[in-house]
């Protein structure tokens, strides 16, 4: 695992956001795993800037995003579609038969974890982007989840609710349950790519850091793969003793 220290979110942005667009520009047909939350945003920013300059472009690009909210609608605001659109692709010349987000309604369940599930077995995913939840979860993987998990519908932990609930009006909104891809599916990817920059990441880097492999800490998962690179910064590594 390699850790890159930046000096705060715009510097991880740029630095995580470079390695995407170099990686679209040496292959463009490159098929990326894209994650949601504030942390990837301004990487996203950095690859629309790098679309409008004429750096790379996203005709060939493939996409298949982590995770969705169960029980809301795709054009509900708060929705990782929607999330997905307003933050990159209505941005980018992405045609849209070349972006799988995964969802599930809830009279559809175990069938749409298949359906997801059978897509990403046909596929490999060159780089994944991951963020990382305070309990250490990627994608919508809580504590506990086996590291064999594929793609599954999660009940969602109060922490993650809680956390999350800033998207939404209140606590009642935040829904109960996602679509998620699996870790063994994550782990699939040839590279991964994970962004953790803040003080709210400091505990999560702290223990990701640690090296102990643990399904209590779902990212620790990461220490197996052969080629990890963690974009962070100087308040997400403050309780790392240099
Ligand atoms: C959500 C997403 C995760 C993301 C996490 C952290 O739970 N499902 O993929 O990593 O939030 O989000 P943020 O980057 O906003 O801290």
């Amino acid at each position: 695992m390699e850790i890159i220290k930046c000096k705060d979110y715009k510097e991880a942005s740029k630095v995580a956001g470079d390695i995407l667009s170099h990686a679209i520009q040496e292959k463009p047909d490159i098929v990326l795993g894209l994650a949601t939350g504030s942390s990837p945003i301004g990487i996203y920013q950095n690859l629309i800037e790098d679309y409008e300059n004429k750096k790379i472009s996203f005709e060939n690009v493939k996409t298949y995003n982590l995770d969705e909210y169960v029980g809301i609608n795709r054009d509900c605001p708060q929705s990782y579609y929607s999330f997905m659109n307003d933050h990159l692709f209505h941005h980018v010349n992405i045609k849209k038969e070349n972006v799988h987000i995964p969802y599930a309604t809830p009279k559809a369940l175990e069938e749409s974890c298949q359906k997801y599930s059978d897509e990403l077995d046909k596929t490999v995913v060159d780089i994944q982007l991951l963020g990382i939840g305070a309990n250490g979860h990627i994608g919508f993987n809580e504590p506990k989840t086996p590291f064999e998990q594929k793609t599954f519908i999660v009940e969602l932990t109060d922490k993650t609710r809680q956390d999350n609930k800033r998207f939404f009006n209140s606590i009642d909104e935040v829904p109960t349950k996602a679509i998620t891809m699996g870790i063994a599916e994550i782990m699939k990817a040839k590279k991964i790519v994970l962004i953790a920059t803040g003080k709210n990441k400091a505990e999560a880097m702290k223990r990701l850091i640690s090296k102990e492999v643990t399904t209590d800490f779902p990212a620790s998962v990461l220490h197996l793969h052969q080629d990890v690179v963690v974009v962070t910064d100087e308040e997400a590594l403050s309780l790392v003793s240099q």
